[in-house]
């Protein structure tokens, strides 16, 4: 496959949609009802924060500040556009940085925020990294594709151990979340019209032109095929898994060389 043309059909399907991922308002609302107020003064990290939507919601939600950190610079341009529109420029400042590799002073954050975007990381590496940066009794919200049955359908498996083979069942990312030193305070699946309505919905409308757009290009159809398959396999097969929103709260007691059960 021609890299470059595969590169570009994805950054055409991607550019200037609502979301990346999975999500809304009610989710990103009743994820933060398990964490107390946060002070005035609050550091918030909204990582791998795309286009933003759940940081302008986080924004009116919440008190404190917002640095929206993203490595592609058009969502960040996209995200500015918007939170000048809305004059949130003292809430909210974008970043262009590596949520793998943050210069950001250890325990000097209230909340990290991270919808659609652990893993990038693998969940239990972004949960491991991304804790030292966390003040004592900081929280992590993080939302993660998860399996919601223990026996998924065959052609769930086969999708996903192509394109995320890391991907755990809801009790084994809360094992891992406590293993990575945190204590799990609540966790959720978001409902299918968190899919829906600002990301597949808009996706396969922008599929549609482009598969027209592209017809005799056969690399682009290659991408334009397997986001199709992606869709169609979660509007057969939503009850095999799902994204699941994870609260967490730092532990003060973790012990990093202590055991837990793998
Ligand atoms: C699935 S999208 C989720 C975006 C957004 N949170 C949402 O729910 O709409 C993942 C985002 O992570 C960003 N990303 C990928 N690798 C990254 C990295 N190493 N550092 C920061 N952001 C990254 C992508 O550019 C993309 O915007």
């Amino acid at each position: 496959m021609n890299q470059d043309v595969a590169l570009q059909v994805f950054f055409e399907l991607h550019s200037n949609l609502p979301r990346e991922g999975p999500g809304n308002l009610a989710a990103t609302r009743r994820a933060l009802s398990f964490i107390p107020p946060l002070p005035e003064t609050a550091s918030i990290l909204d990582l791998g924060c795309g286009p933003g939507m759940q940081t302008l919601h986080l924004a009116s939600l919440t008190v404190g500040h917002i640095t929206a950190i993203d490595i592609h610079q058009p969502y960040l341009d996209q995200l500015s556009v918007t939170i000048a529109a809305q004059g949130l420029g003292d809430r909210i400042t974008v970043a262009n940085q590596d949520m793998g590799n943050l210069d950001w002073p250890d325990h000097s954050v209230d909340l990290i925020w991270a919808e659609g975007s652990a893993y990038i990381l693998e969940f239990a590496n972004a949960l491991r990294q991304w804790r030292s940066l966390l003040k004592p009794g900081g929280h992590l919200a993080v939302s993660e594709v998860s399996w919601l049955r223990p026996n998924p359908s065959d052609a769930a498996r086969q999708f996903w151990q192509e394109e995320y083979p890391g991907m755990q069942t809801v009790s084994k990312n809360l094992v891992i979340a406590q293993a990575a030193g945190y204590f799990p305070l609540a966790h959720f699946v978001l409902p299918e019209a968190a899919w829906w309505d600002h990301y597949y919905t808009p996706l396969s409308e922008r599929l549609v032109a482009l598969r027209e757009t592209y017809a005799n290009n056969e690399d682009a159809i290659a991408v334009i095929d397997l986001h199709d398959r992606e869709i169609d396999l979660y509007r057969h097969h939503s009850h095999d898994y799902g994204y699941v929103f994870y609260i967490l709260k730092v532990d003060e007691h973790y012990d990093p060389n202590g055991s837990f059960p793998a």
